[in-house]
């Protein structure tokens, strides 16, 4: 059930040069007929900025250099001259392009191979791409997000998959997809304490300014915020029985399982443009499968997330008086083994630190006998837990990490604070062209 933000700027907050909200935007109210701009209350940021990404003309040297890699990569297409010569042309007339169905499977792929925090990339080749451009309309991407989820996991096996929504053209920006995820679990504040994810307060807060009720519970699901250009957001339950999600159980210790903790199986990351040859696609979720530390030891375990290593390490009667017990670092450990542990009980699909290390070595190995650069970013690929006991630790001096930044295509946050032409211009100035991919830690 869509529910609508009633009001519409007259400066046209929603549509080209319009808003752009950040995650920790505060709603005062949202009378109809007027801006939220001039009803906020403290902690807005909310604002209304120069053109969004994609208002801007294609840069053609990205669309050359993206369509020579395509032809290269891809001998069946024959040589690129005539594709060069169309899109030159296509870019001068209307200052943007349209994707072959072939091209922007091999792009997304890349952006993929290229996602320099991504430890997973070993299988770039398997990504699957729903190639929805001709979907624009907010009901219509929710329901294809909800697809995207459903087609995404079947019988507790996950493929990676991305959904492709209509790209951003110089006159008119692409839809939006405002939330982290596609599934995410809401924070509420309540007196000195969180509810729920502490991570996703700001956006709780945002959607149930916009109208959502939220329960109050530990794990509610956050609706769907979808944006289409030139319309006001409108906000989407999901199915519950698209989400699939795993309660946490332990291999030794029963009492575990009384704490009530679970996640979900599939992370859908959705706040990232998908960049291809100069080609920003904001709404394009992807999703790959878990490592177990993402949520063993980040979700579940950090102090500004759940919080939960005090609570185990007390039910395994730890002495936490004192650092030098190592009582976090036993509870860590614990914690995670029952992530593991339970999503394998569920038969879902998830992997461990010390195996997919080891696998992302393969996938350096591979890329550079092939001649490629891999670009990394060790301080992301490095496992917060464990870190030494796995190979990646061990390569810090390897060539691979030195650039983090590939040509291509790539990926990167839709950035409310740096325009795209923006942050395009500093990486041109550090001399670094092309790629780009930042995703949100954690
Ligand atoms: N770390 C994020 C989370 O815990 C997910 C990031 C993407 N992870 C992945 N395995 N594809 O939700």
């Amino acid at each position: 059930m869509a529910r609508q933000f009633e009001g519409t700027c007259p400066r046209s907050w929603f549509g080209l040069g319009g808003a752009v909200v950040s995650t920790n935007a505060v709603f005062d109210s949202a009378p109809a007929g007027s801006c939220p701009a001039h009803t906020i209350s403290e902690g807005v940021s909310i604002r209304h900025l120069a053109p969004p990404p994609g208002a801007e003309r294609v840069d053609l040297a990205e669309a050359e250099e993206f369509v020579r890699l395509y032809h290269a990569e891809n001998p069946q297409a024959g040589p690129p001259e005539a594709r060069l010569r169309q899109v030159r042309a296509h870019v001068e007339r209307f200052g943007t392009y349209w994707h072959t169905a072939d091209e922007l499977v091999h792009g997304a792929r890349v952006a993929w191979r290229n996602s320099s925090r991504c430890i997973g990339r070993l299988y770039w080749r398997s990504l699957r791409v729903r190639d929805r451009r001709a979907v624009a309309g907010a009901d219509e991407i929710a329901t294809e997000c909800v697809a995207h989820l459903r087609e995404a996991i079947t019988e507790g096996r996950i493929r990676p998959t991305v959904t492709v929504f209509h790209p951003s053209a110089p006159d008119r920006p692409g839809p939006r997809i405002w939330n982290e995820q596609l599934t995410r679990y809401a924070g509420y504040r309540v007196g000195s304490t969180v509810i729920g994810d502490p991570r996703n307060l700001g956006f709780t807060d945002l959607v149930r300014r916009l109208g959502w009720a939220g329960g109050g519970g530990r794990f509610d699901l956050l609706p769907l915020v979808v944006e289409a250009p030139g319309q006001a957001p409108r906000l989407y339950d999901l199915p519950a029985e698209v989400v699939h999600e795993v309660p946490l159980t332990h291999p030794r210790f029963d009492w575990l399982a009384e704490l009530g903790l679970r996640w979900f199986a599939v992370p859908a990351i959705s706040n990232m443009c998908l960049e291809i040859g100069g080609i920003c696609y904001q709404a394009a979720p992807f999703n790959g499968w878990y490592m177990g530390t993402e949520i063993g030891a980040r979700n579940l375990g950090d102090t500004g997330r759940y919080d939960q290593l005090p609570v185990i390490a007390e039910r395994m009667g730890l002495d936490t008086g004192s650092e030098r017990t190592l009582w976090r670092d036993l509870a860590l450990v614990e914690l995670n083994v029952a992530v593991l542990h339970s999503f394998e009980l569920a038969g879902v699909t998830i992997t461990d630190h010390h195996t997919e290390s080891r696998r992302f070595i393969d996938h350096l190995d591979r890329e550079q006998r092939k001649g490629r650069r891999v670009g990394a970013d060790w301080s992301w690929i490095v496992p917060p837990i464990s870190g030494s006991t796995t190979p990646v630790f061990h390569r810090a001096d390897d060539a691979a990490w030195a650039g983090t930044e590939l040509p291509g295509s790539g990926r990167r946050r839709v950035d409310p604070e740096r325009s795209q032409p923006q942050r395009a211009r500093a990486l041109h100035e550090a001399g670094l062209r092309q790629q780009r991919h930042t995703a949100a830690r954690g």
